[in-house]
């Protein structure tokens, strides 16, 4: 099983979402505040390092938490990411500047679009992500939901740094990545990272899962995020201890091949 390093930290084989924590699309929830942070950190004492976070999640608030729960972690690794309305030179300067402030880093370290917009130049935007890497705001850039084609145009938009991920939805239902985007990132080194990894949930309800999980003594969304594992980083969001545990115990074991199969076929 890959034991996974980005952006110059190692970040194990599973990392954590944020959506919701904090709020949903662009809006601010301050009712949870304080569960959000025991939550966040109780994931980072089991071991988890990467966090995924962004500007639209809670309009901010997110990032607040997680600034709050972790940013004076060394060896965390913290993802953000601009909308896709702040695609221009100017404005994704502006908010990757204001996201730093909000997570309360010095750089962020690993800053992604969110969302491709067709209306302004992919060469633009990673343009500005140069800028922000050499200005030292972010450590290493990225993108999210790009299909090869546009994953290939912002890897030649690229003129001095590496765009090192695609997040992706990737999960047990949906796997028509593996046929096209997946080959392609491993071809020029990019990590994916496997977004709504449990298809919101749906996962834990999967017989054939569970009869698989019988043999190994794991629970479907055990057997689901192993199996992510082998090409991704999943990012599982979860908000309680249990289910932190649940998550946590996907990792200490490898599918054989013949499981892997029947998943992959599935
Ligand atoms: N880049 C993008 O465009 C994009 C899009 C979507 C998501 N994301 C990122 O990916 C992260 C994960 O995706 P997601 O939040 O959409 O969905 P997900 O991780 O597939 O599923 C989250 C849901 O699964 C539940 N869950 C967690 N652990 C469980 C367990 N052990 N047993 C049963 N249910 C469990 C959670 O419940 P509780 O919360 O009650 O624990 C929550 O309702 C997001 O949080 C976000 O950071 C990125």
């Amino acid at each position: 099983m890959r034991e996974l390093r980005l952006c110059n930290k190692e970040i194990g084989k599973i990392g954590f979402g944020t959506w919701g924590i904090g709020g949903g699309y662009w809006q601010k929830d301050y009712s949870r505040d304080k569960e959000s942070i025991e939550i966040l950190r109780y994931a980072y004492d089991k071991g988890i390092r990467l966090f995924d976070t962004a500007e639209m999640y809670g309009d901010g608030h997110s990032e607040e938490l997680v600034g709050r729960a972790l940013n004076k972690y060394e060896d965390v690794l913290i993802v953000s990411k601009v909308w896709s309305n702040h695609l221009r030179h100017d404005d994704l300067i502006k908010s990757a500047i204001n996201s730093r402030k909000r997570l309360g880093v010095k750089s962020i370290d690993l800053y992604l679009i969110h969302w491709p917009n067709s209306r302004i130049p992919i060469e633009e935007s990673i343009n500005a992500m140069e800028e922000l890497i050499d200005s030292g705001v972010i450590r290493c850039m990225g993108v999210s939901n790009f299909d090869v084609e546009l994953l290939d145009k912002a890897i030649h938009s690229a003129k001095k740094y590496e765009v090192v991920a695609n997040e992706i939805e990737y999960n047990i239902y949906n796997k028509k990545s593996e046929k096209d985007i997946i080959p392609f990132a491993k071809k020029n080194k990019i990590e994916i990272i496997a977004y709504s990894p449990l298809a919101k949930g749906e996962i834990a309800y999967d017989k054939t899962l569970k009869k698989i999980g019988e043999k190994y003594n794991k629970t479907s969304i055990q057997i689901a995020l192993n199996y992510l594992m082998k090409n991704s980083i999943p990012i599982p969001k979860a908000f309680s201890k249990e289910h932190i545990d649940e998550i946590i115990g996907s990792i200490d074991f490898e599918l054989k091949e013949e499981d892997y199969e029947i998943i992959k076929n599935m």
